[in-house]
């Protein structure tokens, strides 16, 4: 990503789908299928999408991240959470899950979970920076592989919230 680059975080919309399959695709070895996100973005009203789009692209638009989190009650559920590789290292991961946590917050959750590969040792760091702590190991979540699942949990979101100072990044626009 070169540093002139500038991002914006915005709901996902229908025409965005396309896109985010591929950074789906690049990011996941079970990739969800296009019917999925479909589904979560016309016919599910818990789920919170949102994208993170390069808007100094000269493509028409370049959507170079994607978070989905369902609320449950007073429980969010980070579902799903990528960045396109040429866009990581940049704090666009950190951006996107700051914005869900905050209007999960406003929206009335108290807490926050997810599952993690075991392996997937960048974004347990990166949960980790938001307070999520590991709570629970699903031996053999994952079908592919047979890798364990790790549950992670922020169970204090009011107190994140009190707490939280957006964090400047550098060269993001929000
Ligand atoms: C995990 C992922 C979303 C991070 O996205 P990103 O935009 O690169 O992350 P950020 O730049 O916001 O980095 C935030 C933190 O993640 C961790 N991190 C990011 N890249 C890292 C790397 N290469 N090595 C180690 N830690 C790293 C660090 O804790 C970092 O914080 P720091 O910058 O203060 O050190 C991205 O690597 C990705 O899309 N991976 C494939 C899909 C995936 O694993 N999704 C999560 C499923 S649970």
């Amino acid at each position: 990503m070169k540093e002139d680059k500038k991002i914006i975080f915005r709901p996902m919309r229908n025409d965005d789908i396309d896109s985010v399959m591929v950074i789906d695709r690049l990011s996941f070895s079970m990739p969800w299928p296009k019917s999925a996100y479909l589904h979560d973005l016309i016919d599910n009203p818990k789920a919170m999408l949102r994208v993170a789009e390069d808007i100094s692209s000269d493509h028409e638009k370049d959507v170079v991240g994607m978070i989905d989190a369902w609320l449950i009650l007073d429980e969010a559920h980070i579902a799903t959470l990528a960045i396109h590789p040429d866009y990581r290292g940049h704090g666009i991961a950190k951006g996107l899950i700051e914005l869900v946590l905050v209007e999960a917050h406003q929206m009335g959750a108290t807490r926050v979970i997810l599952e993690v590969r075991t392996s997937n040792l960048v974004a347990q760091g990166l949960y980790k920076q938001f307070g999520f702590e590991v709570v629970h190991r699903r031996r053999r979540y994952y079908v592919d592989n047979k890798e364990d699942a790790l549950l992670m949990n922020l169970e204090h979101l009011d107190e994140w919230a009190r707490t939280f100072q957006q964090v400047e990044l550098p060269k993001i626009a929000s």
